[in-house]
C-alpha cells in the first residue's frame, strides 16, 4: 500500500548539509499500524513529511496504492492525502 524506497532528505543549513533521513526503506501493507520512534532530531517528522509529500524527498521514491507521488501535482496530492487515490 505504501512503499518507501531509498528515501533521503537533506536540508541545507547555511553551508552545512543536514542529513535528516538517510536511505529509508519501508513497505506498509493495508491495515498495518506503524510507529516511528527515535530521539529528538532523528528525522521522524522529516520522514512523515516525505511520506505525505508535504516535503519532497531529496532522493528515493514514495508510492501509495501504486502511484508514485513524485508524478503528482499539488491538487492530485491533496486528493491522495484525503482518499488514497489521485482523483475523485
Ligand atoms: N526545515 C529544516 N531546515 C533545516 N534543517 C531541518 C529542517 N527540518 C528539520 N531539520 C533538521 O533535520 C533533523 C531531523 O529533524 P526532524 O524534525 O525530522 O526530527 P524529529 O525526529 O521529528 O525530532 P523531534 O522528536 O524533536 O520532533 C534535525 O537535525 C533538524 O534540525
Ligand atoms: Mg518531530
Amino acid at each position: 500500500m505504501i512503499w518507501i524506497e531509498n528515501v533521503s532528505k537533506t536540508y541545507q543549513q547555511g553551508k552545512q548539509e543536514v542529513h535528516a533521513v538517510k536511505d529509508a526503506n519501508l513497505h506498509i501493507r493495508k491495515g498495518e499500524i506503524f510507529g516511528i520512534i527515535g530521539y529528538s532530531g532523528a528525522g521522524k517528522s522529516s520522514l512523515l513529511r516525505c511520506i505525505n509529500y508535504l516535503e519532497r524527498p531529496s532522493a528515493g521514491t514514495v508510492r501509495v496504492n501504486g502511484t508514485e507521488l513524485a508524478a503528482l501535482n499539488e491538487q492530485q496530492l491533496r486528493m491522495m492525502r484525503r482518499s488514497g487515490v489521485k482523483s475523485a
